[in-house]
């Protein structure tokens, strides 16, 4: 006997919200084949009832009275698409505590007040899908929660936002402005409501959160450990990076090493002949290390509206067959305490780029290195390039030293920082970015 449809809300009809329902509307067939069951979008919820939509939906479904869709019995599953904390934590809650299943792509919600949420969930007996929360259209939720499941995870390095990896990618290839190609991630829907987000490495590392999560069985939060983000990046960064033969990418990383995680989000220099150099657009990528398996890489578009709903659609159909009911009850999201601890960040070592802007005069190189080597920093690389030749010999010009060193641990390289500032011959800007093996 068939079983009745599934009934759903969308909480959210924006971005990725009218994606889902584009899905949902323009599939039945297929929807249906792979459910077993129909799915019914019952209710779509949204701020602004006036503004256009570009799904068409039956009468009567789109509303923007919230309440009423919390407390309708006839809602089984709802896809929370609103973003943002304040008010989606407390109508995730409410939804929860009204009997129904949640399927959401909200990171930053999760990264944040995850515990809470799945806790809730367990009192109430429901489940929450978020595979569209981690790199969009690539399934590595599925991947680490299930595919992977008799692993341990050594290690991930991946990039995480498709925003960032877009603008990266325009500067580097397409010799774009930064600015210009933000805009251009804004309009394509790559982009948080807030780009800052994206920019700033919050949003990769509130996914860098929930993986770790699944893999290490650890909360952590983007507060916990080292982030930063593109933002202050230049674009001669990028052409300093290509001479030596790097790509930048915002890279996520979390390893187990020693017994404890080292964890990060930033800019950082990849050789352009590895794998994730190679991750261009709004693409994502995700290289895991499995002490089973050993290395598997995914990657696929990371960001967008049908990249985003193709994986909450994945999600609804696991709810209405019932499997998502099984994986959640099992993942490994409650412990009272983490097994592993975060190394702190000044212990954590890396191969560093340093741009410093400094006088061209005699003796300044080797203040310089003078400084790294009192802190036990061997340079790998060093490039100042010439200045033009002034006739006023009593002027002194500014020129780019651009140092590569060999791994160091932060807490050396910040106390170099600290005394590079002392020298009167090195000036703003500068810029420090890692570098990857
Ligand atoms: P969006 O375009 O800003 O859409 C948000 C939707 O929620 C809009 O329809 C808005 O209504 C509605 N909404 C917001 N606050 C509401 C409230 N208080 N009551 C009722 N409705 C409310 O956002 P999006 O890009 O689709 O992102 C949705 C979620 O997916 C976020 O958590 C985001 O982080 C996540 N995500 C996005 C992407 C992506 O590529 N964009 C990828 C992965 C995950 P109005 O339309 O009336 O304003
Ligand atoms: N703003 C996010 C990004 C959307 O650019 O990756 C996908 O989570």
């Amino acid at each position: 006997m068939a079983l009745p449809p599934l009934q759903i809300a969308i909480v959210g009809l924006g971005n990725v919200g009218t994606g889902v329902a584009k899905i949902l509307t323009e599939h039945p067939e297929r929807i249906r084949q792979r459910s077993g069951r129909s799915v019914e979008i019952r209710r779509a919820v949204v701020r602004d009832l006036s503004k256009p939509r570009d799904v068409k939906l039956n009468p009567g479904v789109l509303t923007n009275d919230l309440e009423s869709v919390i407390h309708d019995p006839n809602v089984q599953v709802a896809v929370e698409l609103m973003g943002g904390i304040h008010p989606a934590r407390e109508v995730m809650l409410a939804l929860l505590a009204a009997g129904k299943d949640v399927v959401t792509a909200n990171k930053a919600l999760l990264c944040e007040h995850g515990d809470e949420i799945f806790e809730c969930a367990k009192k109430y007996g429901r489940t929450v899908c978020f595979e569209a929360a981690v790199a969009g259209g690539i399934p590595i939720i599925a991947a680490v929660g299930q595919s992977m499941a008799g692993n341990q995870i050594l290690g991930i390095q991946a990039i995480l936002n498709g925003t960032t990896n877009y603008i990266l990618s325009e500067m580097l290839l397409r010799g774009q402005s930064y600015e210009e190609a933000l805009g251009q991630a804004q309009e394509l829907g790559y982009a948080e409501a807030d780009p800052t987000l994206d920019v700033n490495g919050t949003d990769a590392a509130q996914k860098l959160g929930i993986l770790a999560q699944l893999s290490f069985g650890c909360k952590v939060t983007a507060a916990d450990f080292h982030v930063s983000g593109i933002d202050k990046l230049e674009r001669t960064d990028i052409q300093y990076a290509k001479e030596l033969g790097y790509t930048i990418k915002l890279l996520a990383r979390v390893h187990l090493v020693g017994g404890r995680l080292e964890m990060s989000v930033r800019p950082t220099l990849i050789r352009v002949d590895r794998p994730l150099a190679q991750i261009h657009g709004p693409f994502n990528a995700i290289l895991l290390d499995g002490d089973v398996v050993g290395p598997v890489s995914y990657s696929g578009r990371g960001a967008g509206q049908l990249p985003t709903a193709s994986a909450v659609a994945a999600d609804i159909i696991d709810l209405a067959i019932g499997r998502a009911q099984l994986t959640f009850a099992c993942l490994d999201l409650w412990r009272e305490k983490s097994p592993f601890e975060l190394v702190p960040l000044h212990e954590a070592t890396s191969r560093y780029f340093l741009r410093l802007t400094v006088e061209d005069r005699p003796n300044v190189l080797a203040e310089v290195t003078g400084v790294l080597g009192r802190h036990g920093i061997s340079l790998a690389t060093l490039i100042q390039p010439e200045a033009p030749e002034v006739d006023d010999a009593s002027a002194v010009q500014r020129v780019p030293l651009i140092i590569m060193t060999h791994r160091t641990s932060a807490g050396s390289l910040a106390a170099a920082e600290r005394e590079l500032d002392q020298l009167a011959a090195v000036h703003s800007p500068r810029m420090v970015l890692a570098v990857a093996d």
